[in-house]
């Protein structure tokens, strides 16, 4: 499963590369305002960061302003993934790139009948958003099982990609479903490393080497 990092900071980005888990960044108009940068130069300075794909939204709703944006959108680096809506404009760009052999991510996606079509129009990765369904009282991870369901049942090369991950076990339970790639917050990957027995664990260990009077690198 591939990781994804849910952030247009950058010095995040550059921390959480450092460990070598990170696969890819996802960014949307929102966590573009959060960062207070500019739009290109901070997707560029994360296509420079980062070797595997790193989606940009689109701002236009339509789909002619949608392609014109993805003229300069792509431009910015070979590793770009187009990130458009789930709407009958959305997917149109979608087909309309994905037949040029370019990389789309097609977001906000609340079903199982979105990402069917997002799937028959060529996405690259189809955005499901689990924590966003859960603050609805839905069961986003259900919504997961059920688009992994639908593609094996024809094969589809689209790759699920559970977006507005809130917290590990939506890491964890993607896994169970095979789920293509996640997207996740930084905090949800540092909190992933984090188990109270392994901090107990390494103080005892750490205090018991120190008695010994050992050095193991000289
Ligand atoms: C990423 O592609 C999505 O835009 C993001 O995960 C949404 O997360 P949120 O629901 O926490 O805003």
């Amino acid at each position: 499963m591939k990781f994804f990092l849910d952030t247009a900071e950058i010095d995040e980005i550059r921390e959480m590369a450092a460990t070598g888990l990170v696969d890819g960044v996802t960014t949307n108009p929102s966590l573009i305002l959060k960062s207070g940068r500019d739009y290109f130069e901070v997707t560029k300075e994360i296509c420079d960061l980062i070797d595997g794909p790193v989606s940009a939204e689109v701002a236009a709703t339509d789909y002619d302003g949608m392609l014109r944006e993805a003229a300069h959108i792509y431009d910015i680096a070979d590793n770009i993934a187009l990130k458009v809506p789930l709407t009958v404009d959305g997917l149109r760009a979608c087909k309309h790139f994905n037949d040029q052999g370019k990389m789309v991510n097609v977001t906000l996606c609340f079903s199982s009948a979105q990402a069917l079509l997002a799937a028959k129009a060529g996405a690259t990765f189809i955005s499901p958003f689990v924590g966003r369904h859960d603050d609805v009282g839905f069961d986003g991870m259900q919504l997961i099982e059920d688009i992994r369901l639908i593609y094996d049942n024809y094969q589809f090369a689209t790759q699920i990609l559970v977006a507005s991950t809130r917290h590990p076990i939506h890491i964890v339970e993607s896994a169970r479903i095979g789920a293509d790639v996640v997207t996740l917050p930084a905090k949800v990957l540092r909190q992933m490393f984090n188990h109270p027995l392994t901090a107990n664990g390494l103080a005892a260990f750490v205090s018991d080497w120190e008695k010994t009077g050992q050095t193991i690198a000289k």
